[in-house]
């Protein structure tokens, strides 16, 4: 192998070597500002959580010996308890802006008017405006980027709950004025009968900014506002402003399964700008699909 290479180093005369001396400067420059781009979209308030996160990922000495399904990480994902009712938990950079930008690109493809679960007695005429969004469902294994799988997989760690109780993918846009009317995610079979299984949480990650408006509301927040002939389409409450690339996770059934009134909630309109953001739904039973 060294001999060839010097045989051929000898037969090579000075312009082909500039040629690939110019070439080596200008993949190192490429790169460069490759590295260079990706530096603003560090949010400055993080950079403490991500000391953090090194620091842990260094000590490694006090790591246990972990079993057949385990890993031989310390993964961080830093949260916030946004609330205890409804149980909803805050996840700052869960995705990198790549990752969102990638999952909003295969979901424009396929985009459609959102659909609704219809409860007795209700028409797709009759709740006609509850949902204004577009969407898709898309599922980890039809992405070939790998981004979904890496995202649910991610999900999973998070939640302890297994990929194989999640819903594929439902990436929504949301446009100026559209929203959704506050609802639940779980099924409650007093309205909607009998259910073979039931939706415990739901992960959202939001895969862009909005300017304004856009906010995901749960106006049942701490028990406010319940018994008080609530308009359904008000946005109030406990509201969290989207940002690309941040989760949100909140149960909609307490420990015992009965579902808890404060997970309701809805999306606000948007009033400048654009919402994208992709949603798992995860049950209490495995999906087969
Ligand atoms: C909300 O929670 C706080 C703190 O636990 C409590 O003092 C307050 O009464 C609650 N409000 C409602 C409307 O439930
Ligand atoms: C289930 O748990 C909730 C919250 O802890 C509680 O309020 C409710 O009474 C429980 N329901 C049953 C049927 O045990």
């Amino acid at each position: 192998m060294k001999g060839k290479a010097q045989r051929s180093k000898t037969k090579l005369g000075l312009p082909v070597v500039i040629l690939i001396c110019s070439l080596f400067f200008l993949a190192g420059f490429f790169f460069s500002t490759l590295l260079s781009q990706g530096v603003p979209r560090v949010r400055p308030r993080l950079r403490g959580l991500e000391l953090v996160e090194e620091e842990e990922e260094e000590a490694g000495e006090g790591l246990l010996p972990h079993g057949e399904t385990g890993e031989a990480l310390v993964n961080a994902i830093p949260f916030q308890v946004l609330s205890w009712q409804p149980r909803a938990l805050y996840f700052p950079n869960f995705a990198t802006a790549k990752q969102c930008d990638t999952i909003v690109e295969i979901a424009k493809a396929n985009l459609k008017p959102s659909l609704l679960a219809l409860r007795k007695g209700e028409t797709t005429e009759s709740t006609k405006g509850t949902r204004t969004s577009s969407g898709t469902f898309v599922s980890a294994s039809e992405d070939e980027t790998g981004v979904l799988d890496l995202i649910e997989r991610k999900i999973a760690r998070a939640t302890m709950l297994p990929r194989t109780h999640g819903e594929a993918f439902n990436v929504l846009r949301y446009e100026l004025g559209q929203k959704y009317d506050s609802h639940y995610d779980a099924f409650n079979p007093t309205e909607y009968g009998p259910q073979q299984s039931q939706r415990v949480a739901s992960f959202l990650l939001y895969l862009s900014n909005v300017e304004e408006g856009g906010e995901t509301m749960f106006p049942f927040e701490n028990g406010s506002n319940i018994g008080i002939g609530y308009d359904y389409r008000k946005c109030i409450g406990l509201k969290v402003k989207p940002r690309q690339g941040d989760g949100l996770l909140f149960y909609s059934v307490f420990p015992n399964g009965t579902i808890d009134r404060t997970s309701l909630h809805g999306s606000c309109p948007v009033i400048n700008g654009e919402k994208w953001v992709a949603t798992k739904w995860i049950r209490d039973q495995e999906q087969v699909d």
